[in-house]
């Protein structure tokens, strides 16, 4: 909670995914307006035998697949089928900060799976990036769902740099980019009319009263969404909706809002290929198809 301290207020979206958080995320998955989760299915659905092979070693051998914010993998298991079917090497090791979504996840894959060698870690990215950096053998990284979006242009250049020294150059790396696209769209995806995603956002007060003994009133905060094409960032706001204070039991502070003001808790950057390419390119990777 130090971004509370920031100005503006901040708070970091990595806190959205308590396992309230996570189910929350899931209901967003299935809302009309988010496009970004089928448009990565229909992707993988069309694509699934040319992925698979992008993934896999050229010698065939064995190697790791590992996964960055794997949530609940729905998506992944259709590559994970194609691998399996193809009759690769690998084992699956699906990070996710999560522990519900990641126990979910384990269930469902050794139903649906039984053949698949799993190796879950409940971790952040940098504890993920700290264990890749030991992880022997040949790798393919999945990075999907446009996680990346979250990270602020200096951080997303830092994290792709961390990611890439410790895989060799015969490693793989898949990242789903959310392209820029038309502004409404954007922009509904990320202010859906059931208001899941206001929940989603919610949350977040709702962790900070149970797990610090804050004292956020649900009734005097609102969700806000902006979309800018210039720079291509979603910006998610929580809206203090009249002056107020709030307690922090745990900090053993009060902080003070006025009317309207907000605390910044997620950017959603959407990408241009150009832009996709430099940052290859400034991260010291080689892009060899999208
Ligand atoms: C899963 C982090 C990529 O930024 O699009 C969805 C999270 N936030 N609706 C995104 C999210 C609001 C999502 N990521």
């Amino acid at each position: 909670a130090t971004g509370l301290h920031r100005v503006p207020k901040a708070l970091s979206s990595m806190y959205f995914y308590d396992d309230a958080g996570s189910r929350l995320f899931q209901q967003i998955m299935q809302l009309p307006e988010y496009y970004p989760t089928r448009a990565e299915f229909a992707i993988f659905r069309e694509h699934g035998p040319a992925i698979a092979a992008a993934l896999s070693p050229a010698d065939g051998g064995a190697f790791s697949l590992v996964e960055l914010g794997a949530g609940d993998g729905a998506k992944t298991k259709l590559l994970l089928r194609e691998l399996l079917h193809n009759g690769s090497a690998f084992t699956y090791a699906p990070v996710d900060i999560s522990a519900g979504a990641m126990t979910g996840l384990v269930v469902a894959l050794a139903q649906e799976l039984p053949s698949l060698r799993v190796v879950p870690v409940v971790a952040d990215y940098a504890t993920a990036l700290t264990q890749l950096r030991t992880r022997p053998g040949s790798k393919a990284v999945l990075f999907l769902g446009s996680n990346i979006g979250n990270f602020h242009p200096v951080e997303r250049l830092d994290f792709l740099r961390q990611l890439a020294t410790p895989l060799a150059p015969a490693d793989r790396l898949l990242i789903g980019f959310d392209l820029q696209k038309d502004p409404r769209r954007i922009c509904a995806a990320y202010d859906d009319a059931q208001g899941v995603t206001a929940a989603f956002n919610l949350n977040l007060l709702t962790r900070l009263n149970r797990e610090l003994g804050a004292d956020f009133d649900l009734a005097h905060w609102q969700h806000y969404t902006d979309y800018s094409p210039l720079n291509g960032a979603v910006r998610s706001f929580l809206v203090s909706t009249c002056v107020q204070q709030v307690h922090i039991e745990a900090l053993d502070e009060t902080f003070d809002f006025t009317a309207w003001e907000v605390i910044h808790t997620e950017n959603s950057y959407k990408f241009t290929l150009p832009q996709i390419e430099a940052l290859a390119a400034e991260a010291g990777l080689r892009v060899v198809t999208h």
